[in-house]
């Protein structure tokens, strides 16, 4: 169901200093950056290997990232895995007992569609499924 790991989502609260803090300690470039208003973010990803480090900043307090930013501060977010058909992929997962957040796909950045599964059913790790643009 799942191809490999597309990306890890850092929660960060000053996204360019943060782009600034890769680019020059670890040597990461930043490849896109996207406003995803359906998620209430700023988006940045940074080009590792065949997958990205996207930095995600909140647009206002009371998004999601917002309130764990709030809560728990800069740091790990979620991680995501590729799919090619993340439809069926969501309903294996659902079969398979996994507490979903979204119960269909939503637009995701650069035009993918993606979905999160609730902490609650996958050990306490936020995980989206991501589908690429074709
Ligand atoms: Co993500």
């Amino acid at each position: 169901v799942f191809g490999r790991i597309d990306h890890i989502g850092v929660a960060v609260d000053d996204l360019d200093g943060a782009v600034a803090h890769y680019r020059d300690r670890l040597g990461m470039r930043e490849q896109h950056r996207e406003r995803i208003e359906e998620f209430g973010v700023d988006a940045v990803l940074l080009e590792i290997g065949d997958g990205h480090v996207e930095l995600l900043a909140p647009l206002s307090a009371d998004s999601g990232v917002g309130r764990f930013l709030e809560s728990r501060g800069p740091g790990l977010h979620h991680v995501a895995y590729q799919t090619d058909d993340i439809d069926s992929a969501l309903e294996s997962v659902r079969a398979a007992g996994i507490e979903l957040i979204d119960d269909s796909p939503r637009a995701g950045i650069r035009s993918s569609r993606v979905a999160f599964l609730h902490p609650k059913s996958t050990g306490g790790v936020l995980t989206e499924l991501v589908e690429p643009a074709h």
